[in-house]
């Protein structure tokens, strides 16, 4: 069996060293590269974050203009790129649509695919930040039978991409502030996090020397399930599912049955037991989201709210350190922002793609960087001899 450290799931491994993200589950605290999360959601806006995650420092004013000015003049994607997406059935989930199209990315630009360059490297970095959202908003229109809407370069960040996801050709559409700095601030709660599932999967893939735009599509396809990015959809459809108030402890039941596979979607997190502050400000964004669009009474707030009150004077949620996550509140307010369920997990995607370009390029510099390859325990048949088949009963 050899003598190696059983970790399933890797509760008690450190993967890498990193720079980057510190969490305390305990005490529910989330820096980026020391910053607390709250004031860079308050104060900050997505692409200083990205800046900050990406070069370890704030930008200055100048270095901010000039990284804006970069990412904006990435944001077009190849022409040919687009008949990707008419490849596509038109029922496609988006998310296999961004596996498929930001894997393809490799086949376009080689230069960037040069790992050993850190110039490239950047580059590569900035080309992905500035793409996702053009990636994204196609996978949408395509997804809604709608035609594609190209970026426009004297939009900020965010608020190109809502053009480009709800911009018609036969109407004026004005972005609205308001909205475009809530799906900015939620951009910023998704940036990083540490060494989540997708980005250890990012790592992994790059450890092997694969090309940044191949690495990120391993993260995407990770991120698709339902326990980690995908947890917004479903958590989403679990607030559709029980439909009234009058159902929770139904559900609350079933949560805490053994022999029931079922879970309070957006409830629990593998590191924050106290709280995940992600989710506080989500829910305060969502309240001016819903504030903003005039949305008084929204029958899933009311059974999130209802939910969260019961779920967190629970015994079994107390006891078991159950709190709601960045999930919990996120499919609400995207779904009143104008996203089908079916794109939460693609804005996730978006959102963290800064998180595992960082996370990549910290790891190909660092020198003490090899190849990732885990061991395992085995625990099948011993040796044994080879039978022909006309000679097995
Ligand atoms: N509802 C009911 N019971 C739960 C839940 C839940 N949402 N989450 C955990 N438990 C129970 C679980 O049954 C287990 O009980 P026992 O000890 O009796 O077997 C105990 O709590 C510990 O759970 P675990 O699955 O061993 O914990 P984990 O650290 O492996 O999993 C998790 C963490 C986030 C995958 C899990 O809490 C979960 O499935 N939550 C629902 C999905 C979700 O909201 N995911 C989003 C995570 S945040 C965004 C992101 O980073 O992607």
């Amino acid at each position: 069996t050899g003598a190696f450290t059983y970790d399933p799931g890797f509760t008690s491994t450190a993967s890498c060293e990193s720079k980057i993200t510190y969490i305390d589950g305990d005490e529910g605290v989330l820096l980026h590269r020391g910053y607390p999360i709250e004031q860079l959601a308050e104060h900050g806006d997505f692409l200083e974050v990205c800046y900050l995650l990406l070069y370890g420092e704030l930008p200055t004013k100048a270095q901010k203009e000039d990284f804006d000015y970069r990412v904006t003049h990435h944001t077009m994607i190849h022409e040919q790129m687009s008949r990707f997406f008419t490849g596509f059935r038109r029922d496609a989930h988006p998310m296999a649509i961004m596996c498929g199209v930001v894997g393809a990315l490799s086949a376009f630009y080689h230069d960037s695919t040069d790992i050993t360059d850190p110039h490239q490297r950047m580059v590569a970095s900035l080309r992905m930040i500035a793409k996702m959202p053009t990636i994204a908003a196609m996978a949408f229109k395509y997804h809604v039978g709608q035609p594609f809407v190209y970026p426009k370069n004297d939009l900020d960040y965010t608020s190109n991409f809502l053009r480009m996801c709800f911009a018609v050709p036969c109407e004026e559409y004005v972005v609205n502030p308001v909205l475009s700095r809530a799906m900015d601030r939620i951009f910023i709660l998704h940036a990083d996090h540490e060494q989540n599932a997708s980005t250890s999967t990012v790592r992994l893939a790059g450890s092997s020397g694969a090309n940044p735009f191949a690495c990120i599509a391993a993260g995407i396809a990770c991120l698709w399930g339902p326990a980690h990015g995908g947890a917004n959809e479903a958590a989403l459809n679990m607030l559709g599912e029980i439909g009234s108030v009058d159902r929770i402890p139904e559900f609350i039941a079933r949560a805490k049955d053994k022999n029931d596979p079922f879970r309070l979607m957006g409830f629990g997190h593998r590191v924050y037991k106290n709280y995940d502050p992600r989710a506080k400000i989500m829910q305060k964004t969502t309240h001016e989201v819903l504030g903003e669009l005039g949305i008084k009474d929204d029958p899933l707030l009311d059974v999130a709210m209802e939910l969260e009150r019961i779920a967190l004077t629970d015994d079994y949620f107390v006891e078991k350190k159950l709190y709601p996550n960045i999930d919990f509140y996120s499919g609400i307010t995207l779904k009143a922002l104008g996203f089908p369920t079916t794109m939460f997990t693609v804005l996730f995607a978006l959102a963290r793609t800064v998180g595992w370009i960082a996370q990549w390029n910290e790891m190909i510099e660092d020198p003490s960087q090899r190849i990732g390859r885990p061991r395992q325990l085995y625990t099948g048949e011993p040796q044994r001899e080879y039978v022909p088949v006309s000679k097995r009963n």
